[in-house]
């Protein structure tokens, strides 16, 4: 990989101490009411600015939060961060109203050693999200070196993450961004053999990823509701749970890829079906779905089967809910599978919001050898699709 890496950065002659470093954090947090519900990416992004600090650079951090479309919207502003920072790093953390602009560029200048300064969401400019020429070079302006350590959007080419980088000469992957694709590298070429559990709602979210993997898994696990778009497509009775027809051919090809590659594609062979989805609903354990069931979880065989796969796999890969996990009568199936991978000998990691929150909620997430920051990112990775992020830094 032809990129630098903050450690490169610090070797250099020329270094970084009393300059101004401009960082893309993904600081894209779940919020509620102007309060972070969960704090890990930006715990995540601690080593990079903690080495930053100690080198004695001027922090500029820049990232975005929620899809505000190119507008300031209030309750994504990113104020509660500069908070939560301020206690993290143990330093009063500055904040800008704006993201760039004549009083942003007076706040960058007379930044002292060490001090750090964000941004407001840089979606709040139309400019981002379309990559603008002339809001990456804004952006640019305000700093001497970049750094790059947001790997949860390193899959788009915005302006802060591909724009912005041709204008610095000293540009770097930060530690979280490099520990991210060290990790899913893994997954590329893992030890053999490869378990892959894959979950949530629908097949066409996670077609690309699925064709990757169902040749190349030694063992692919299906659950949640897509579970149920390849089950119908194979002629079995669903019942009342979410499928989609439209997936039905393609289900069945990636279903055949995997077969003809010698590899065991897993589905659920039984399952918690409910009357209705809500938390008072009557819910019952089955191996057969009937018409009026709604299959809400996987069952108990099922996650038995799932969990051996865990346990004998030397490389694990996870992503996505088991079932309608948001209802915790719905979430033992994703919670037992948790337990599974942590207590699995195998190099395991786990990406995308739902599935943290499960090894989270299982109070397991020590027992994992790697929690990716990045839900989107790390499935287009796994795939070997290029990061415009990562490469922009070349
Ligand atoms: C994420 O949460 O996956 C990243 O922050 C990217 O966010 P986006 O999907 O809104 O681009």
């Amino acid at each position: 990989m032809g990129i630098a890496s903050l450690d490169d950065l610090l070797k250099q002659r020329s270094g970084i101490s009393g300059k101004r470093v401009l960082v893309r954090c993904d600081f894209n947090v779940p919020l509620k009411e102007n309060e972070i519900l969960d704090t890990s990416r930006i715990q995540a992004a601690l080593p990079t600015l903690k080495k930053l600090s100690e080198a004695r650079a001027k922090i500029i951090l820049a990232s975005h939060l929620g899809r505000p479309n190119g507008k300031p919207t209030e309750t994504l502003s990113l104020r509660p961060v500069a908070k939560i920072l301020s206690q993290l790093m143990g330093i009063t953390v500055k904040f800008s109203d704006k993201t760039i602009g004549q009083v942003t560029e007076s706040l960058c200048s007379n930044l002292k050693d060490k001090e750090i300064l964000l941004l407001e969401n840089l979606r709040f400019h139309p400019g981002e999200e379309s990559n603008d020429p002339g809001f990456a070079k804004d952006l640019a302006q305000l700093a001497q070196v970049y750094v790059n350590d947001a790997f949860g959007c390193a899959h788009r080419a915005h302006a802060s993450t591909v724009g912005v980088a041709r204008y610095f000469e000293q540009r770097a992957a930060g530690d979280l961004l490099l520990k991210e694709l060290e990790q899913l590298e893994t997954i590329k070429s893992p030890t053999r053999p490869l378990f892959c559990l894959l979950g949530g709602a629908k097949v066409s979210d996670k077609l690309p990823v699925l064709e990757t993997l169902a040749p190349h898994a030694d063992v692919l696990a299906v659950g949640g509701a897509m579970a149920y778009t390849f089950m119908a497509a194979r002629g079995h009775t669903v019942g009342d749970s979410l499928i989609e027809k439209d997936q039905f051919a393609e289900a069945n090809k990636i279903l055949d890829a995997a077969k003809s590659a010698g590899r065991k594609f897993l589905l659920p062979t039984d399952h918690i079906i409910a009357d209705n989805i809500s938390t008072s609903a009557k819910t019952r354990i089955v191996d057969e779905i009937p018409n009026d069931g709604i299959a809400v979880d996987i069952g108990p065989k099922t996650s038995s089967t799932y969990a051996l796969e865990a346990d004998r796999a030397s490389t694990i890969f996870w992503n996505g809910p088991m079932g309608i996990f948001e209802i915790p009568r719905f979430a033992g199936g994703t919670k037992k599978l948790a337990q599974a991978v942590a207590d699995s000998a195998g190099q395991s990691v786990v990406g995308g919001g739902d599935s943290l929150a499960a090894v989270n909620a299982a109070g397991v997430s020590s027992h994992i050898n790697h929690l990716s920051t990045g839900g989107g990112a790390s499935l287009e990775y796994v795939q070997g699709l290029p990061l415009p992020g990562v490469e922009a830094l070349e």
